[in-house]
């Protein structure tokens, strides 16, 4: 029997609310036959309907959508069979430009003028009058800063940080709430506005006051009366605003500070006034993955120092916030909460590698029993030191704050070093996708360096699906661009310095992000519009890195080799102790970037029909690679001079010629084997450097390198007690201490940094074989590699047309495979006998003799 066993729209399936003209209708079917394709799928929505073969992102074109208007869905889907199957769902329209009937207020006398330090929360108010019985009330609401809603003291919604981080130049997201079960005649709209990203201090540099000078408010609340009447309450002049409120203090690094003891009466309201802001952003109905609550975490040990101050571990390093349940307190005890990734040896948090970020929750109780949780910070730790507070008197739990994403993925197999290498890759993923994809989330950064995720997305894509969260940040890379073509490092830009570069010039890898989050994402859902809104960022970024490239002559004007410290080179590469050193090696990353990045946009210049494009982009990339193997390499497969990632970056883009690919593999598996098996590549070659050795003939240089546990390497960290990815594979030593210090990095060292977690990719495409060969995987290719004494391993990841699994064991000398294959796709099954065959939708059970060869 058919099944359509999702239906999306906009990738949500339920409760889209948009204000895209166009929105994208997705899903997924099922059946207990084997060999399905999708014949044709009617989709119907009100009175628009079309026929088509696509299941991905089917544009709504039918009449212009009306604004704050629920439409239906339906779709009909007949296999090739003649087998039938039908599903639907609704979504509403935002406001779709209407003029906000509402202006942004703030506090007239708020000035605010403190460096390095976020605004006191602003608290609004509107006490409502209404006369009549609500039938459906909306409330449309953002603001400058980020916000919390409440009706009569009840949050509204379930999100944490609306509206959201964007570039708030340029766009902005405003959320939509239900709330026609929470007015009665009189209740109280309240908001607290905090700096947040916008007003806050924030990057390192602490710079605040960004975005605005101060917090602004707008909201609009829609209400239909039992009578059909409508009336509409904006914010403006009318509502009262303070800064006495409980909320104290609240900035993304240091904390927030909530005092439940105030007298609320006593809290001195003023009128609200009409807020300028400084530039008109593009409000839209949220189109990301708002921050949520999702696991609770439970401490698995609490020791009481001898000051009296209790010290929680939590077993876990995340993203998140405490949560207090205080069962008894006095009126006006002080409760404070310091957060921390790791313990001094005597047992107290090391907070040094946080910074300038305090990281500390400060509550002050009423009387008696209570809850607190921060609502407007967040930490990134592992330990809590509590003090001023009995651990008999509270229940101490952790809410793990990240992105509204669906997990798609899981990678198992029998050795539990590595599951936990799994495991620590997905924690590193939720603590640093918190609205924006981030680099930690714990330091006085936490910021959207564009490095971290370009190498990191199609690891990311394989776990979750993070089409939404990365659509989102997309658009900011797209708005942040320079006239130079030129990406800013980090995005979005929230102004910083980094005195080593000059984002006006393009900077390879970071920059490259424009081009390999979008590719990442493409082969992963198979969604053709992220290359098509993409492509001229694309486009112009890869010009502008060819025009920083092209000093030189001959063959040196294709090799990138601007001053090393405009690069960020081999970042963190652990063979080379210094910061320069790393940024000493870019001639060869950029030149190698530049190749990989030119490829790819002919590519996507040709998917698009950009013929004239494509060829411009190919001829260039052979330039490229020529010049590479022409000027770093004896022309025989040996680098000049080498280091790992100078072999890795040229072997899995294949930019060497065929016949010396082999030989190259060679020399780069020496010197693996001379480092005893050691990871020596940074942020370009280590996503990669498996792959590099696996495909070209050195399978057991590439498990023995994963499978190593000596410093560094990934299993280093797991057998260091590792619970998330580190920034520094060398940030523990054997006796749990950290042994950089200030070593002229800047003290950057975080246990929670997802970027060389990419080797998760490895573990998916490789151990377990899952490869897409065409977007979306409608092709995809199963070809289990197994090695290094493992004898199960189990990948599953659901993909646009449905969840592929490949399932291996070793059994007395054979190979078992399960494999599954959604409707729609087709797989290409390599079994380690070399036995090719080809599979339609279905479950299958494979077998073939084993001889273990690695
Ligand atoms: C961040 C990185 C980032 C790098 C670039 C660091 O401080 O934490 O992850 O990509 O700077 O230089």
């Amino acid at each position: 029997m058919l099944k359509i066993s999702s239906l999306t729209v906009e990738h949500l399936p339920e409760g889209c609310v948009t204000d895209n003209p166009n929105p994208g209708i997705s899903f997924r079917l099922e059946s207990d036959r084997q060999n399905v394709t999708l014949k044709r799928a009617r989709i119907t929505v009100g009175d628009w309907m079309t026929e088509t073969d696509s299941q991905i992102l089917v544009p709504y074109k039918g009449k212009k959508l009306k604004p704050f208007t629920k439409y239906k869905v339906e779709v009909r889907a007949e296999d090739d069979a003649g087998e039938t199957a039908g599903a639907e769902t609704e979504f509403e329209t935002g406001r779709m430009g209407m003029v906000w009937k509402a202006q942004w207020i703030s506090d007239p006398e708020y000035i605010f003028t403190e460096k390095k330090v976020s605004p006191v929360p602003m608290m609004f108010r509107k006490k409502l009058n209404l006369k009549k019985k609500v039938k459906q009330a909306k409330l449309y609401a953002t603001a400058m800063g980020i916000y919390e809603l409440m009706i009569d003291g009840a949050k509204v919604g379930d999100q944490y940080f609306a509206p959201g981080f964007t570039s708030y130049k340029h766009e902005m997201q405003y959320q939509t709430y239900d709330v026609s079960g929470m007015l009665n005649g009189e209740s109280v709209l309240t908001a607290v506005v905090a700096g947040g990203w916008a007003v806050g201090s924030f990057v390192f540099t602490r710079i605040n006051r960004f975005d605005a000078d101060r917090q602004a408010f707008l909201a609009e609340l829609r209400i239909t009366y039992e009578d059909g009447l409508e009336e509409i309450i904006g914010t403006d002049e009318t509502w009262e605003v303070t800064e006495d409120g409980p909320y104290r203090m609240a900035d993304i690094y240091d904390g927030e500070t909530y005092d439940a003891a105030i007298d609320k009466e006593k809290i001195f309201w003023r009128k609200a006034a009409p807020e300028q802001l400084r530039f008109t952003p593009n409000l839209m109905a949220d189109y990301g993955s708002p921050v949520k609550a999702h696991e609770e975490m439970k401490p698995v040990s609490c020791k009481k120092r001898q000051d009296g101050t209790l010290i929680y571990d939590f077993g876990q390093n995340f993203a998140g916030v405490v949560k207090l349940g205080i069962k008894r307190a006095k009126k006006g005890q002080a409760i404070t909460v310091k957060h921390a990734e790791i313990l001094n040896r005597d047992g107290s948090l090391n907070t040094r590698f946080l910074r300038t970020a305090k990281a500390t929750a400060m509550y002050t109780c009423r009387e008696g029993a209570q809850e607190y949780s921060p609502r407007l910070t967040y930490m990134g730790f592992r330990y809590i030191s509590v003090s001023g507070i009995d651990k008999e008197d509270v229940n101490v739990t952790a809410l793990a704050l990240y992105s509204d994403i669906e997990r798609a993925g899981d990678f198992t197999c029998s050795n539990d070093m590595l599951n936990r290498l799994q495991q620590n890759i997905i924690w590193s993923s939720k603590s640093n996708f918190v609205d924006i994809p981030t680099d930690c989330p714990q330091r006085d950064e936490r910021m959207g360096w564009t490095g971290d995720i370009a190498v990191f997305a199609p690891t990311a894509c394989f776990n979750f699906d993070i089409s939404r969260f990365l659509d989102k940040w997309l658009l900011d890379v797209k708005s942040e661009q320079l006239s130079t073509g030129g990406l800013p490092n980090t995005v979005p830009v929230q102004g910083y310095g980094f005195p080593a570069t000059m984002p006006s010039m393009a900077i390879d890898w970071w920059g490259d992000a424009c081009v390999l989050v979008p590719w990442a994402q493409y082969m992963a859902k198979g969604n053709e519009q992220v290359l098509r809104d993409m492509y001229p960022t694309m486009k112009k970024y890869v010009k502008a890195c060819r025009f920083w490239a092209g000093f030189g002559i001959g063959k040196h004007r294709y090799i990138w080799h601007t001053p090393s410290m405009l690069h960020f080179g081999d970042w963190v590469a652990p063979d080379v102790p210094k910061m320069s050193q790393w940024q000493g090696r870019s001639k060869w990353t950029a030149t190698a970037s530049l190749y990989n990045t030119s490829r790819l946009t002919g590519m996507v210049a040709d998917i698009l029909g950009e013929k004239k494009d494509a060829e411009y982009f190919r001829k260039l990339s052979e330039k490229v690679s020529d010049a590479y193997v022409s000027v770093f390499t004896d022309g025989k497969g040996k680098m000049k001079e080498e280091f790992q990632t100078a072999y890795v970056l040229p072997l899995w883009f294949h930019m060497f010629p065929e016949n010396v690919q082999a030989k190259a593999a060679e020399n780069l598996a020496k010197l693996v084997k001379a480092s005893d098996y050691c990871i020596g590549t940074g942020f370009p070659g280590t996503p990669y450097i498996l792959f590099a050795l696996a495909d070209n003939g050195q399978e057991d240089t590439a498990f023995k390198m994963l499978m190593n546990t000596k410093c560094p390497s990934w299993l280093y960290e797991v057998k260091s007690g590792a619970t998330t990815i580190w920034e520094r594979w060398d940030g523990l030593d054997e006796n749990g201490e950290c042994p950089i210090g200030d070593d002229g990095t800047d003290m950057m060292i975080s246990y929670n940094h997802y970027a060389s977690g990419a080797v998760g990719a490895f573990l998916y495409q490789r151990v377990a074989g899952i490869e897409a060969v065409e977007p979306g995987y409608r092709r995809f290719n199963i070809r289990p590699l197994a090695g290094c004494g493992l004898t199960y391993a189990k990948a599953s990841t659901l993909t646009s047309y449905g969840r592929i699994v490949s399932d291996w064991k070793i059994q007395d000398g054979t190979f078992l495979l399960d494999i599954e294959v959604p409707v729609g796709t087709r797989c290409t099954v390599t079994l380690p006998d070399g036995k090719v065959s080809e599979y339609g939708s279905g479950k299958y059970h494979l077998s073939c003799t084993y001889k273990s060869t690695i």
